[in-house]
C-alpha cells in the first residue's frame, strides 16, 4: 500500500509557493497511490478564501480516497466552520479496501483549538476512535495534525497535544500503526514499539530553516517492509526511514536504514 501524506501547505502565507503544491499534486497523481492524507494546516490563516483556494489546488487530486484534518492554523478564531464547509467534517473514520494490502482501517481527528497553536484530541473521542480501529484490519491509520512526541531539529517544543501520554497509550493498546501528521514542516519518523509516528514537512512554503527543504512523504507499506520516502516537489528524493516488519506476535520492528538523522544537528 502506499500513502502520499503532504501537509502545511499554508495557501497565502508570505512564504507560500503555489508552484510547489502544483508539482507535488502532479508527482502524486502520476504515482496513484491508494491513499492521499491532507494533515492540517491548509491555510496561513483560516479564511475562507484561503481554504477556497486549498480547495481548488487538492481537487487536482485523482486519488480516489483523500482525507483531510485542519491544523492550528486552519482553526484560527472560527477558521474551522470554513473547513467543515469545504473539507467536510473534522473527525472522520473509513474502512478502505487495497488490492495488495487487504483491510485498511483510517480514523482521523481533529487535534486543533481555536486561536492557539497547542493541540489535544480530548477524552471524549477516545470511544470513537477506538470504535473506528475496532474488528480485523491488516493495517490501521491514524491521523491528526499535532505530534505525541517531540520533533528533533524544530526548537524547543511547546506543542505536542496535551493529552499525549493517553493518546499514545490508547493508540499502541488498539494495535494502530502508523500516525500521520504535520505541524513542524520537518519530516520525521518515530518508531514507538510497533507504532510509527510519521510527520510531513511543509509541502509548499519556504517556512523551513536550516537546510530543510519543502516536502512532502510517500510511505509504503509491504508486507514487510514500511518505508518512508521524502520528497521535495519537483527535485530530490531521499529515504527517510524503512523498517523491517516484525514476524509473530513478539517480533519487533528492526530498522533496515535508521531515521535519516536531521541535517544542522551537527549528527
Ligand atoms: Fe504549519
Ligand atoms: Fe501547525
Amino acid at each position: 500500500m502506499r500513502i502520499a501524506q503532504l501537509s502545511d501547505i499554508h495557501v497565502n502565507d508570505g512564504r507560500y509557493e503555489q508552484a510547489l503544491i502544483d508539482t507535488a499534486v502532479d508527482e502524486v497523481n502520476a504515482d496513484a497511490p491508494d491513499l492521499v492524507v491532507i494533515a492540517g494546516d491548509l491555510t496561513a490563516n483560516g479564511y475562507r478564501e484561503e481554504f477556497e483556494s486549498a480547495r481548488e489546488r487538492l481537487d487536482r487530486l485523482r486519488c480516489p480516497e483523500v482525507v483531510y484534518v485542519p491544523g492550528n492554523h486552519d482553526a484560527m478564531s472560527v477558521g474551522y466552520l470554513h473547513f467543515e464547509d469545504l473539507f467536510g467534517p473534522r473527525a472522520h473514520r473509513r474502512v478502505i479496501d487495497v488490492a495488495d494490502t487487504g483491510r485498511v482501517q483510517v480514523v482521523c481527528v481533529d487535534s486543533s483549538k481555536p486561536d492557539i497553536d497547542d493541540g489535544e484530541v480530548g477524552r471524549e473521542l477516545y470511544g470513537w476512535i477506538a470504535d473506528g480501529f475496532s474488528g480485523e484490519a491488516e493495517l490501521r491509520v491514524f491521523v491528526m495534525h499535532h505530534h505525541l512526541v517531540a520533533i528533533p531539529a524544530t526548537g524547543r517544543d511547546r506543542n505536542q497535544v496535551w493529552d499525549a501520554g493517553d493518546l499514545l497509550e490508547l493508540l499502541r493498546s488498539l494495535r494502530v500503526d502508523i500516525v500521520l501528521g504535520g505541524h513542524r514542516h520537518v519530516p520525521h519518523v518515530w518508531p514507538i514499539g510497533a507504532m510509527f509516528l510519521v510527520h510531513s514537512g511543509t509541502a509548499s512554503t519556504r517556512r523551513v530553516r536550516g537546510y530543510a527543504h519543502p516536502s512532502y512523504n510517500m510511505v509504503t507499506v509491504t508486507a514487510d517492509l514500511l518505508e518512508v520516502e521524502m520528497r521535495v516537489p519537483g527535485a530530490e528524493r531521499e529515504l527517510l526511514a524503512r523498517f523491517a516488519r516484525p514476524v509473530g506476535l513478539a517480533g519487533q520492528w528492526r530498522p533496515v536504514e535508521a531515521a535519516r538523522p536531521m541535517r544542522g544537528m551537527g549528527l
